[in-house]
């Protein structure tokens, strides 16, 4: 495969996490051309005007959009956000059933007019609508995928990069499994440079213990509930992670992300999406089949997804 020129995404969705996306994207210049659709026509036109005004100060990316599915046409990457948002206290698997509705009428629609574009699915919860969308579609596993736990990996490094007294980008961690209540982080592995995430200190940074760790899990883990508390919806942070996975993509660049596909015998996980490590290109997402995962790691990934099986059987 090869760098996509002249790409455009699409953003199925306008809300706070669609708009926020296509403002990232923009700004980056993550595509050459972003499209928004949301079947909501008066909110979808005024978003696009809001981000078109500011086009002077971005790169050369442009945007168009409106509630006509035509809008799709010729996506080269397709970014799903449609769909109802947690409310205050909620977790992401009570909202299953009405989006997995949405899904299921949407995506043969979408396919339609984006026949071959790749599908990154945003809406919660992730992992259980990237099976049903894989199932009702038909496409290969690496072409439609979920962002997973790009975001949480993301916040986890902020976290320790902050107690560590290091940037974000120096930190090498992972948070693996289900965008949601059973992820955790690949501690096993993790490292800030080259040194083991227990066995770094730094002055004014003493050792962290795996103590303490954890409970950097647990806020991560928890860490959109704090959010949507405070302001109803997360939505920065993530247009960020997506607009980086569509870079992914679109420059074809065999980036390692954790991101979720439906996994094939995976360290004998099978036929349920789960976020692990995985090779992002322009082909789309292809899990790295020899991670290594410490025994307590396994067991996490196993109960990770028993529960989102349990989840996508409450559906059938
Ligand atoms: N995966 C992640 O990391 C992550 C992070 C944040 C939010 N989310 C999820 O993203 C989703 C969107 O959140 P939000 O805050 O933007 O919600 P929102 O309510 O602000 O926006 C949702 C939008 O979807 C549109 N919509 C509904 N049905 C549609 C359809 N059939 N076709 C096209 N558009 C349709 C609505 O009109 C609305 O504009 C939620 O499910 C939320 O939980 C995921």
């Amino acid at each position: 495969m090869e760098i996509i020129e002249n790409s455009k995404l699409t953003v199925v969705g306008a809300g706070s996490v669609g708009s926020s996306v296509a403002y990232a994207a923009l700004i980056r210049g993550s595509a050459r051309h972003v499209a928004l659709y949301d079947i909501a026509t008066e909110k979808v036109e005024a978003e696009v005007l809001d981000l078109a005004h500011g086009t002077q100060f971005t790169g050369t990316s442009d945007i168009v959009g409106g509630s006509d599915i035509s809008v799709v046409a010729g996506s080269h990457v397709v970014v799903i956000t449609a769909g109802a948002k947690q409310r205050p206290g909620q977790s992401r698997i009570e909202l299953a059933a009405v989006n997995a509705g949405i899904i299921r009428s949407m995506m043969p629609q979408l396919l339609e007019v984006a026949p071959h574009a790749i599908y990154v699915i945003v809406t919660n919860p992730c992992d259980v609508l990237t099976v049903i969308a894989q199932q009702e579609t038909g496409l290969p596993p690496e072409r439609i995928f979920a962002s997973g736990t790009v975001l949480d990996t993301s916040r986890l490094r902020w976290k320790l990069g902050q107690r560590a007294g290091v940037s974000t980008a120096s930190v090498h961690a992972h948070i693996v499994g289900e965008h949601g209540d059973t992820e955790f982080p690949l501690w096993s592995r993790a490292t800030i440079g080259t040194v083991p995430i227990l066995e770094w200190e730094a002055p004014g940074h003493p050792p962290i213990s795996r103590e303490e760790l954890d409970e950097i899990a647990v806020d991560v883990r928890d860490a959109a509930y704090t959010v949507i508390q405070g302001k109803g919806a997360t939505n920065y942070a993530i247009g960020l992670s997506s607009a980086r996975i569509v870079e992914a993509i679109l420059g074809d660049e065999h980036a390692v992300m954790p991101v979720s596909t439906v996994l094939r015998d995976f360290h004998g996980v099978d036929g349920v999406a789960l976020s692990v490590p995985s090779i992002v290109s322009a082909q789309g997402a292809v899990p790295i089949r020899n991670t290594t995962f410490s025994d307590e790691e396994l067991a996490l990934l196993r109960r990770s997804a028993d529960a989102l099986a349990d989840a996508a059987a409450s559906l059938s």
